[in-house]
């Protein structure tokens, strides 16, 4: 199955009543995504995650800390988004980036609470480093693309050296997808997944921009 992670981040446009917009939008195409073969993912921000969990999406926490509940004032606990209802998180965002040593004790801490891990990289020699801590996906997005309106697809040969190093974990690839030639695109390089966030959230119509999104993974591109 492919998967399509929305990371809202903290856009203004990703809480309160614009969210319930973007949140009713997800829901009236979950179940056509998943009859295309997609998983339609929310990575939305902390006070959303009750309501997107409650609307039978995917949920992926935006970041965890590798810590237990208890005395650890503005952590994020894997128990109690485990406990929430999240299937996963994202990890090594290039705005939210980690050390190797706290990223490995996040993904196994991840891991124990039966939490995936989807580790974000800056660069594809970037994801030798990051695919030997085992994560589950590894997302390749080069930070001067991030929200701009340049596809991380057009960069193949980057894609590919990506994909060449992820020594056989799912590689999602994002920055700059918009559209669904965009999607197409980063399907015939070999990824198994895309990561937006503006071109979504942002939108006027973001059910619109999802939908076509979701009729990438299924487009050959040109
Ligand atoms: O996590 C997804 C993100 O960094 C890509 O952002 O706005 O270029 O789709 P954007």
């Amino acid at each position: 199955m492919y998967q399509l992670i929305i990371n809202t981040k903290a856009y203004s446009q990703a809480s309160g009543e614009e969210y319930k917009k973007l949140l009713k939008a997800c829901k009236s195409l979950n179940s056509k995504a998943k009859k295309q073969n997609v998983e339609l993912i929310l990575a939305p921000q902390l006070p959303e995650l009750k309501e997107t969990i409650s609307s039978n999406i995917t949920t992926f926490s935006q970041h965890i800390d590798p810590i237990a509940p208890g005395s650890n004032t503005g952590f994020v606990a894997p128990e109690t988004m485990k406990s929430l209802g999240c299937q996963g998180t994202l990890l090594n965002h290039s705005e939210h980036t980690l050390s190797k040593k706290l990223l490995e004790g996040s993904i196994n801490k991840a891991k124990q609470e039966g939490l995936l891990t989807c580790v974000c990289a800056k660069t594809p020699s970037k994801i030798k480093e990051i695919v030997s801590l085992s994560p589950d996906m590894v997302a390749f997005e080069p930070p001067e693309l991030i929200g701009g309106d340049v596809s991380v697809t057009t960069r193949p040969k980057s894609v590919t050296q990506a994909l060449d190093n992820t020594n056989g974990i799912s590689l999602l690839i994002g920055a700059g997808v918009k559209t669904k030639e965009d999607v197409a695109k980063a399907v015939e390089l070999g990824a198994q997944g895309i990561l937006v966030a503006s071109g979504v959230v942002k939108a006027e119509n973001p059910k619109k921009v999802i939908e076509d999104l979701i009729e990438g993974f299924v487009t050959k591109s040109k």
